[in-house]
């Protein structure tokens, strides 16, 4: 894995490439940098933050204060990474203006490099005018969590052929519309795999995959998924690859007994008077 930095026209290079483009979420340096130093291509700051930062049911209360300060800690981390933040609900679907100037703060004050927004068609000029002072914009379409409320809950989108009188064209139609409005990428997620295959094989510019199937140009995943730090189960479509969670239970659980039972702090644990001090604790033997 090279690790000359990421930029968005390698993102876009990466699909005639035939190269996989694998993202995550992160909210704070020591993630990202994590994320970083694991050759990750882009680093997402999610409006997932929360919910599996902040403890929401939903993403609707984020608010482009607190992306903007979750961005810039993300983004201090960075070396190689592209840094993408999430624009909130509320910050780009007032109007066109507004988009533009909250999109605008994401790059000024998140130091982000490129903004993400949720929507197809009913936000393609909102998009047109974003990529028009040069910020790059990734769409975001299918299960869109803004819209939550919409659809009932966080529902696969598009799964049944001929119900939900034409999902599965609009959904095919809100891809072409973001693509054509100037997106350089756009998130698929919660949709079926074989109407994400359709959608990557009609776009020249990269799917990326979050609960789409096997045949996006990449995939993303939220951090707290991969690495098992949510005390709920993981979405079906996420793979977990640690148990960070139980890990820092049981680092604590040790931690709390150690202090009651004090077996820690031990001496080496401890700062030495320059005078010769008396403890009722004992020394650590000499090494
Ligand atoms: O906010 C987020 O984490 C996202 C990803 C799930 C794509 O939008």
């Amino acid at each position: 894995m090279e690790r000359k930095k990421v930029t968005v026209p390698g993102i876009m290079r990466a699909k005639d490439e035939g190269r996989p483009i694998v993202a995550v979420t992160a909210y704070d340096y020591p993630f990202a940098r994590i994320a970083d130093q694991a050759g990750i291509d882009f680093i997402l700051v999610g409006d997932s933050l929360g919910m599996v930062v902040q403890g929401n049911d939903t993403t609707l209360p984020v608010t482009m204060d607190e992306v903007i300060y979750h961005s810039r800690m993300v983004a201090r981390a960075r070396e190689r990474a592209l840094i993408v933040a999430d624009m909130p609900f509320g910050s780009y679907q007032v109007d066109e203006r507004d988009a533009v100037a909250n999109a605008s703060r994401l790059i000024k004050e998140g130091a982000a490099e490129a903004v993400k927004l949720e929507g197809g068609e009913a936000v393609a000029e909102t998009i047109r005018r974003i990529a028009a002072i040069d910020i790059p914009v990734m769409g975001h379409i299918g299960l869109t969590p803004q819209s939550v409320h919409r659809m009932g809950g966080h529902k696969v989108q598009g799964r049944k052929r001929g119900s939900a009188p034409g999902q599965r064209e609009r959904l095919m139609a809100d891809a072409l519309a973001v693509e054509e409005a100037g997106a350089f990428a756009v998130v698929l997620e919660g949709i079926p795999l074989d109407l994400a295959a359709e959608i990557t094989a009609a776009l020249s510019i990269p799917t990326i995959g979050i609960g789409a199937g096997v045949e996006c140009d990449g995939q993303i995943l939220v951090m707290h998924d991969v690495l098992g730090l949510c005390e709920s189960l993981a979405p079906k479509f996420a793979k977990k690859y640690a148990n960070l969670w139980q890990d820092a239970r049981g680092a604590l659980e040790t931690y709390a007994d150690e202090v009651r039972l004090r077996t820690f702090p031990t001496i080496d644990h401890s700062f030495q008077s320059l005078q010769p001090v008396r403890t009722k604790r004992p020394m650590a033997a000499e090494g």
